[in-house]
């Protein structure tokens, strides 16, 4: 009957967003949320392995204190999806994210063959900047997904790492652009 048949789908739709106190997932979204947050969270530790080759390679000052900067930014975040993780009755839980894998094995293999200097550098803020648009990607989908669903705290910790994703990406623009940039177009091959 289409009547029962709409009642039922509004009373899914006012589940939709609310946690059960058991904190098992009451709609699709929320599964989706938090396969999503797993993702990041592997994502996030993987590159708190990676952040630390891509210091030891840089040369130029600002770039270095940008990702000393980051770095701690990470680790930071980390605790905050585990936050994110608790506002939602789950542990911390990883799943390995494809994507950021590729990003960081394409990193890897880029300064492989770098050799220190304004080349390298270049290319590592190039390197840094695919993987702050893929972190602002899927903060951003997070936070609205966590907004949909009516997630007030994990909404406002998203909110605080998708700013600091942002600023990050905007901070390698600019030693880019008035620094590592032109010097590398300056240098001879
Ligand atoms: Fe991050």
């Amino acid at each position: 009957m289409p009547t029962t048949i709409n009642t039922q789908a509004k009373e899914q739709s006012k589940s939709n967003g609310q946690a059960k106190r058991n904190g098992e997932p009451t709609s699709e979204l929320m599964e989706l949320f938090e396969e999503q947050l797993k993702d990041i969270l592997w994502a996030e530790k993987a590159l708190i392995k990676a952040i630390p080759k891509m210091i030891s390679l840089a040369t130029s000052e600002e770039l270095i204190l940008s990702l000393t900067d980051h770095l701690k930014e990470t680790r930071e975040q980390v605790t905050r999806l585990a936050r994110v993780f608790k506002s939602i009755d789950k542990k911390p839980s990883t799943k390995k994210c494809d994507a950021m894998e590729g990003l960081i094995e394409e990193a890897t293999e880029m300064m492989k063959d770098c050799e220190k200097g304004p080349k390298c550098d270049a290319g590592i803020i190039a390197a840094a900047q695919k993987i702050e648009h893929y972190e602002i990607a899927t903060y951003g989908t997070l936070r609205q997904f966590a907004e949909t669903l009516g997630l007030r705290e994990a909404e406002k910790l998203l909110k605080e790492i998708l700013k600091e994703e942002k600023e990050a990406d905007q901070k390698l623009t600019e030693v880019a652009v008035e620094e590592v940039n032109p010097e590398a177009a300056s240098e001879e091959k």
